[in-house]
């Protein structure tokens, strides 16, 4: 039997790592990377800089090459399901090489491995496919990372609070809306001049950007910024809080 040690790293400053996530480092056999895009270099880098500072010299470090994800497909869950079963047997055929029996296989999982994130999925495949359990250690999310740079709270008294994505943002109420994975700067679609927004790129890296306002105010600066970003960058990541301002209960009218 070989453990899958999923670990949150945070969301961009090594400093995020937490006391139990460097412990936990120290035990693993062999780190592996499925990573995907034009950020991969980037974020590569910062897991490597993050095993430099804590767990030192000698580590082991596995790229496992990510298999392309089927974006033709009109039936997105098919393709998600199809690329997963796709990574899930890259990484079955890597941990068995590369990890031997008893031993710890690591994953440096970005921000908290709960949130928008396919490794814990990946590796209960591979666990149908040979004996492997799987651990999890917390991580502070991007959603933390963007409420503690605007120092704001998350929710409003008593107030429900959503998260979803740039996709799926036009089924949303925006009352009270975090929004990840979003290239599109879809709140431009869907919000209303008044809402507030609290928008961040690159959170708790050294290029970190904030803005925060009424999407009326500042909802076109922040597409410039986001758009002038990436083609400095090559890629970039952004979280934001939509809030849409409470209307005060109507008085009934004076008789
Ligand atoms: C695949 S999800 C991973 C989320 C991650 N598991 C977490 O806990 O935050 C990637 C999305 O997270 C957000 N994100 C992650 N890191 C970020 C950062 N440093 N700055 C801004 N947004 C970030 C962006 O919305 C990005 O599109």
């Amino acid at each position: 039997m070989r453990t899958a040690l999923l670990i949150g790293i945070g969301a961009g400053d090594p400093k995020q790592v937490t006391v139990q996530a460097i412990e936990a480092m120290r035990t693993v056999d062999v780190f592996f990377v499925l990573d995907k895009g034009a950020t991969v270099g980037t974020l590569t880098g910062i897991r490597q800089e993050i095993l430099d500072r804590y767990v030192g010299p000698g580590v082991r470090l596995v790229l496992v090459p990510d298999p392309p994800r089927d974006r033709s497909s009109a039936d997105y869950t098919a393709a998600v399901d199809d690329w997963h079963s796709r990574r899930a047997a890259a990484l079955a055929a890597a941990i068995s090489r590369e990890v031997p029996d008893g031993g710890v296989a690591g994953f440096l999982v970005w921000g908290d491995p709960s949130l928008y994130d396919s490794t814990l999925r990946v590796v209960e495949r591979v666990s149908d496919s040979m004996p492997l359990t799987a651990t999890v250690i917390p991580g502070i999310t991007s959603v933390q990372a963007l409420t503690a740079a605007h120092a704001i709270l998350l929710n409003r008294v008593g107030e429900p609070i959503h998260i979803t994505t740039g996709r799926r943002l036009a089924e949303d109420d925006g009352r009270n809306t975090v929004v990840m994975l979003d290239a599109d700067c879809t709140f431009r679609e869907t919000a209303r001049p008044n809402d507030l927004i609290y928008w961040g790129a690159y959170l708790g890296t050294p290029h970190q950007i904030l803005i925060a306002g009424t999407v009326g105010e500042v909802g076109g600066k922040i597409a410039e910024s986001r758009a002038a970003a990436r083609a400095e960058h090559g890629w970039i990541m952004d979280v934001y809080l939509l809030r849409r301002p409470v209307t005060p209960p109507r008085r009934p009218a004076p008789p």
